[in-house]
């Protein structure tokens, strides 16, 4: 019993407290109990729970093989699942579920959560049993932070399901936040007799480093005549760059400069103008140029901008240039009113195609030039625009995106590259660091583009490295001349690349994810079906193996 005195300060409490914040101290106070109380060997209550993973890029894989680790060595019965093949109806058999969920788009559940997430939110099933703890792993740098998360969270709760903790959210760096939660996390379970872990307090996300980097050369890799171009752009740096082959650069990207003069022109207020965003003073200017996304406004964000000026605007999504030459504004108050509903600009990420082995203060990068129409005029992407056009001796700010689940295994083990247009980027920078490390695993490049003659990336070297006999394998597909792609080069070789297969070699697949990487997997599953002696069923479950496994690795955007 307590004191009349501490009855009142903890019901002053309670009153101040919300519910999400007295389930987390429940579990809290239950998890220092279980580590501090003497152990009452009659009163074991085995920790049973069941971990669902989303991932795009592997990270929150890992995790959840990391806590499956972590949770067998407590004695906790744990299942891993990922939202990929996991049934949604399942859920109702579940009682404690661990959901690690990462945000990608623009704030989206990663594609293979995609059908997993639809189903929850559009489901009217309610789960008044199910106990569960979601962590969300992000990004700072996105506005949406953590958002697929989040979103999990919230609707877990409206269809009457029990949140055992708050939500976790995890930056870029986001191991040591990820284990202290899971270690609280077991901790919570209220009678089993576990070990003592030390709690530390949550580790404060820092920033990610940036490195000052310094354009060294930049050239089109597609001759006169080709429909594209594709940049190859190397980066030097005056401190070693810590990087590993499949790792991504990203950048963020300053509004183009030209569009600004335009818009700074029918401007109702002076860019110049000083004015609060997120806590702190910015000009216009600054805020207009290097923090806010003025492309492509959302349907929503035009409705704001509609609303404001007081006039009809059609349901589309729109440039802020276009938006204001056609129904302008008047007012500066208008202007800065509207100015809080742009999102900030997003980080563009491309695959590094260097080996940190080979060049130690420089990273390449391959950038097509992202080109599109509107209303018969051309126009282009904002990052791959600014970065193809960047001169020599310029300055290029970049950070490291770790890509932990697209890596190069042992040297000892063979590996197939499917990397068409600038898929080929990550597929150099393992072939320049498999070059350099030697080892006696087969090499084999599956490559694709539009024309033999004028869009061969990296031919010369591709060739050298055919005949010094780092590369065993090479397979062109050339899509304008016969319409042939990497699919119909992998079924082309179709009982060489099982034997592959068999032999336990690893597939990379860079490039765009559709259809290229769909096609490729379905490529795959007809590999296994034709020489396996496996049924249809049998080949695609055997695909999803090779999937689950980590031995089909895709890096697809
Ligand atoms: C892990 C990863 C690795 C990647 N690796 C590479 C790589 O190695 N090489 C590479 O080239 N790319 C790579 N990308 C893609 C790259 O990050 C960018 O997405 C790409 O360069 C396009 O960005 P952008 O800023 O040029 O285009 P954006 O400005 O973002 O435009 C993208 C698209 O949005 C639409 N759009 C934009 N503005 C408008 C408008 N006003 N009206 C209508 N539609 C519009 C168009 O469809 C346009 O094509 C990678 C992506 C990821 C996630
Ligand atoms: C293309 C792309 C888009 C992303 N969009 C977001 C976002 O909108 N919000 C966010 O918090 N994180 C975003 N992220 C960051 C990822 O969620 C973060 O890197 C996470 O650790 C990835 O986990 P995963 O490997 O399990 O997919 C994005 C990452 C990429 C590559």
């Amino acid at each position: 019993m307590l004191s009349e005195g501490k009855l009142r300060t903890l019901n002053d409490f309670i009153e101040k407290t919300s519910k999400e914040e007295l389930i987390w101290i429940n579990g809290y106070i239950s998890g220092l109990i279980s580590t501090s109380m003497p152990k009452d060997s009659g009163a074991v209550i085995q920790k049973r729970f069941t971990i669902l993973y989303g991932t795009d890029t592997g990270n929150s894989k890992k995790l959840a093989m990391e806590f499956n680790a972590a949770g067998k060595k407590q004695g906790a019965k744990v299942k891993v699942a990922s939202m990929d093949t996991y049934k949604a109806e399942d859920l109702l058999q579940e009682k404690s579920l661990v959901i690690i969920l990462s945000t990608h788009g623009d704030g989206d559940p990663p594609p293979s959560a995609k059908k997993f997430f639809d189903h929850l939110m559009s489901a009217d099933q309610k789960y008044p049993d199910l106990e569960f703890a979601v962590l969300a792993l992000g990004d700072t740098s996105y506005p949406m932070y953590c958002k697929a998360g989040e979103d999990v969270h919230h609707r877990l709760i409206e269809l009457g399901a029990t949140a055992v903790f708050p939500i976790q959210k995890c930056d870029v760096d986001y191991q040591a936040d990820a284990a202290n939660w899971y270690d609280l996390y077991l901790k919570s379970f209220p009678t089993e007799p576990i070990k003592t872990v030390a709690v530390q307090a949550p580790k404060a996300s820092g920033g990610k480093k940036f490195y000052a980097g310094i354009i060294k050369t930049n050239i089109n890799l597609n001759a006169a005549g080709s429909n594209k171009r594709t940049h190859h752009i190397e980066i030097k740096t005056i401190e070693p760059i810590l990087y590993e082959p499949g790792d991504a650069l990203g950048v963020m990207p300053k509004n183009n400069e030209e569009t600004l003069e335009k818009l700074f022109a029918i401007l109702p207020v002076d860019p110049n103008l000083n004015i609060p965003y997120k806590g702190a003073g910015h000009t216009l200017m600054d805020l207009l140029t290097n923090k806010l996304n003025i492309c492509h406004l959302k349907e929503s964000q035009v409705q704001k901008y509609a609303d404001i000026v007081g006039q009809a605007i059609p349901k589309v999504r729109m440039d802020l240039l276009d938006l204001m030459r056609i129904y302008p504004m008047t007012r500066p108050a208008q202007f800065i009113e509207f100015v809080h509903s742009l999102t900030e600009m997003l980080p563009r990420l491309y695959s590094i195609c260097s080996s940190p082995q080979v060049r130690e203060y420089e990273i390449h990068i391959l950038v097509g030039k992202n080109t599109f129409t509107i209303e018969e005029e051309k126009r282009f992407g904002l990052a791959s625009d600014m970065l193809s056009s960047l001169e020599e001796g310029s300055a290029l700010d970049f950070y490291i995106h770790r890509n932990k689940s697209f890596r190069l295994p042992a040297p000892d083990t063979d590996i197939i590259l499917i990397g068409p247009g600038t898929g080929i980027a990550p597929m150099r920078s393992f072939i320049e660091e498999r070059d350099a490390a030697g080892g006696s695993g087969r090499n084999w490049l599956i490559f694709g583009e539009q024309h033999f003659t004028t869009d061969f990336f990296y031919q010369t070297e591709i060739q050298q490295y055919a005949s010094s006999g780092t590369l065993q394998q090479i397979d062109l597909a050339w899509d304008q001349k016969e319409k042939i792609y990497v699919q119909d080069k992998i079924k082309a070789k179709s009982k060489e690349l099982y034997d592959w297969i068999k032999n336990g070699a690893h597939i990379f697949v860079s490039g765009t994810r559709s259809p290229m990487s769909e096609d490729v997997e379905k490529a795959m599953i007809e590999v296994i079906y034709a020489h396996s002696g496996k049924s249809a069923p049998e080949s695609e479950a055997y695909w999803n193996d090779l999937k689950e496994s980590g031995i089909y690795k895709a890096d697809v955007y």
